[in-house]
């Protein structure tokens, strides 16, 4: 007998059949960089439940007649809670429908996308996964940003900045990651950079460290911050920067001042006017 596993989850079919459940990565915004297969499995679906990262322009390819759901956080309304989708997840499904659960970035890139994965195996329902563009991957290279780089960055750690609580996750080692060297891209971190900066300043990692904060990547409000681990808390509290943001730190973000000319949009440029420099 083979110890090889061939597991059926990764999305096959065109679209979403009755009764199953696609969780699909919308990408970091721009629709451009949705998958073929996830634009096929919109314009199918029956039902789609969406979070708050999703832009307009992707949901705009949902059918007319399609119950479009926003599951995230909205103004002046908390977002649905998760035992609440999962559950209209399974109905959905139980009632026959095609339902697309998307998500920005990749449905399994800190989207809780295993969480409804559990669920709806738990409730017998079929499920698939399409997987996104992780804006662990898009934010760097909307800033030219190579997140590896030979003989600079040999390894890349992504990890986020907000445990369930809003807190630092005390289950990441930042010592660890501060010695190994590579280059560390933090999801949800803006608000906890002070601590994160503080961490792996203690930790040895050189105060030189470039770091760069990629706000709404391949959106029109696209801005990139340069600083360093040293100067980061503070260039980040007067620059105003938005969210969402991906914060890269490591020598790979001090490449992009090379890379840049090559770029056709001079990102920087936006988030200088936002902190008025
Ligand atoms: C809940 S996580 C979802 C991550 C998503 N599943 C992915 O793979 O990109 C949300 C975080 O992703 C990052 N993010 C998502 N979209 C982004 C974008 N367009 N530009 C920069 N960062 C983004 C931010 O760090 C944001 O706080």
């Amino acid at each position: 007998m083979s110890d090889v596993e061939y597991p059926a989850v990764l999305a096959s079919g065109d679209v979403p059949r009755p009764g199953e459940v696609w969780l699909v990565g919308a990408g970091p915004g721009d629709p451009g960089l949705l998958t073929l297969r996830a634009a096929e499995a919109l314009k199918r679906a029956d039902l789609v439940l969406h979070d708050a990262l999703p832009g307009r322009a992707v949901l705009r390819l949902v059918r007319a007649g399609a119950t479009i759901l926003n599951v995230g956080k909205r103004k002046g309304q908390a977002p649905m809670s998760q035992a609440r989708i999962n559950a209209r997840l399974i109905e959905g499904a139980r009632a026959g429908q095609r339902v697309v659960r998307l998500k920005g970035g990749d449905p399994f890139v800190f989207g809780r996308g295993g969480e409804e994965a559990i669920a709806l195996a738990e409730a017998d329902v079929a499920w698939r996964v399409v997987p996104g563009v992780s804006a662990g991957l898009a934010a760097p290279a909307a800033a030219g940003i190579p997140l590896t780089h030979r003989g600079v960055a040999s390894a890349v750690t992504f990890v986020t900045g907000h445990d369930e609580a809003g807190a630092l996750p005390d289950n990441v080692d930042w010592a660890a990651l501060a010695q190994a060297g590579g280059t560390i891209a933090a999801f949800m971190a803006l608000t906890r950079l002070d601590e994160i900066a503080l961490r792996l300043l203690a930790a040895g990692r050189d105060p030189a460290t470039p770091v760069a904060v990629v706000s709404q990547a391949s959106l029109p409000g696209q801005a990139v911050l340069r600083t360093t681990l040293g100067a980061a808390t503070l260039a980040v509290r007067r620059s105003g920067i938005a969210t969402p943001a991906l914060i890269v730190i490591g020598a790979v973000a001090g490449l992009a001042a090379q890379l840049l000319p090559a770029l056709p949009v001079p990102v920087e440029a936006v988030a200088r006017r936002r902190a008025g420099t």
